[in-house]
């Protein structure tokens, strides 16, 4: 199995757990309690259907659309995703590279393991900035005014994890930031030495965005779970996302909207995007889909904010229907780390060619010429 063989989600998949240590593999594939809504992330797309039209010259359908005031070349980008660096040693910089050869978004998490600086000066292309607020307000201030500084496109601010989501892989296999190397653990990293041999000869894994604020998660080993819990803000509300709104003042997104009250409060308070999000099913289980939501949102909200559906895509098709029921434009994460985990920049630039590919010869069958033409008349959902 090589990269070369990879042309599915399942595909990436399966390479990437070849190549990565369990606890890494099972942090990206895993959800929160019996991973319900994980899986009907990706099923839910399968209760709509697609209509095609036909004779229509579609010729070279145009896939590009515009999110955070960036104009990009394929209507979906990368999620905000943490601590890359441990999937493959090139990390954010892989993804970076690889979302801007393909003229689409890269998003940064706040728990990044590349700062924000350092990928500012490897990329021009459009980048999101993923914000996590911490009970230590002076993080925010940090983060913004460095975004600001380092042009990053637009800020989002995710919503939908006050605690951590209860992710019993990762309590099984003992995932840690860093990785911790015990008499217990040590089995899961030796029978991976490609993975040993890179993580060892390659810069030193770090929180890069916030190691100046905290030795948690750097020099302290943690659990994601427990850094969560003991460092983010459980009591954040809306003033604090109406005072990143003012701070940051430019595009804008809240990532986790679910339901139609919160998404016209976004809206009422400024912001430019929502990112309906369930956090990949790893926060509240037996929570509703995006892709469920996303048509009353969009009936509500749709001509008034950009709206980015995040969650279970995996395909082409998924994409397209995503956009008829009324989205500007999809993101994914667990897709697109697998790729990374597979095959670092190569891995990702080819998982970027099949989405496109995908689309492309998809918006054909459908008879679209541009991404505008997908529309409620190219849906039917089945109840
Ligand atoms: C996660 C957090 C860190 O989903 O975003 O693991």
């Amino acid at each position: 199995m090589s990269l070369k063989n990879c042309y599915n989600f399942e595909d990436f998949r399966k390479l990437a757990k070849k190549k990565l240590p369990a606890p890494i593999f099972h942090y990206i594939d895993g959800g929160a309690d019996d991973e319900t809504t994980l899986k009907r992330n990706t099923n839910s797309f399968d209760d709509c259907d697609l209509i095609p039209n036909i004779l229509r010259s579609v010729g070279e359908p145009d896939l590009s659309t515009t999110v955070f005031g960036r104009k990009i070349d394929m209507p979906i980008f990368l999620s905000p995703t943490a601590m890359q660096s441990l999937y493959h040693p090139d990390g954010d910089k892989a993804s970076a590279r690889a979302a801007e050869k393909f003229g689409t978004m890269y998003s940064m998490s706040t728990m990044a393991s590349f700062s924000i600086e350092e990928i500012a000066n490897i990329s021009s292309g459009p980048k999101l900035f993923q914000l996590y607020i911490h009970k230590d307000k002076s993080f925010t201030d940090d983060l913004i005014d460095r975004c600001k500084r380092a042009n990053f496109d637009g800020l989002c601010l995710t919503v939908d994890t006050l605690v951590a989501g209860n992710r019993e892989r990762d309590h099984r296999t003992g995932f840690t930031t860093p990785p911790k190397f015990t008499l217990e653990s040590i089995m899961n990293f030796a029978i991976k030495p490609g993975w040993l041999f890179r993580y060892f000869t390659n810069k030193k894994f770090e929180l890069a965005n916030i190691k100046h604020k905290t030795d948690k998660g750097t020099n302290i080993t943690k659990s994601v779970i427990d850094y969560v819990n003991e460092q983010y803000d459980p009591q954040m509300n809306w003033e604090d996302a109406e005072y990143c709104i003012k701070k940051w003042d430019g595009p804008f997104a809240l990532k986790g909207v679910m339901s139609v009250e919160d998404a016209k409060r976004a809206v009422d308070i400024g912001c430019t995007a929502i990112i309906i999000s369930n956090h990949g099913g790893r926060q509240l289980d037996g929570s509703r889909t995006p892709f469920d939501q996303l048509k009353a949102i969009s009936d509500a909200v749709g001509d008034k904010v950009e709206i980015i559906l995040d969650g279970g895509v995996r395909r082409g098709t998924h994409v397209l229907k995503a956009l008829a029921a009324g989205a500007t434009a999809c993101s994914f994460g667990k897709a697109f780390l697998f790729s990374l985990g597979a095959g670092g920049q190569q891995g990702v630039e080819r998982l970027l060619q099949n989405m496109h590919d995908e689309i492309r010869r998809n918006m054909i069958l459908m008879g679209c010429k541009s991404v505008k033409e997908l529309d409620r008349s190219k849906i039917i959902y089945r109840n």
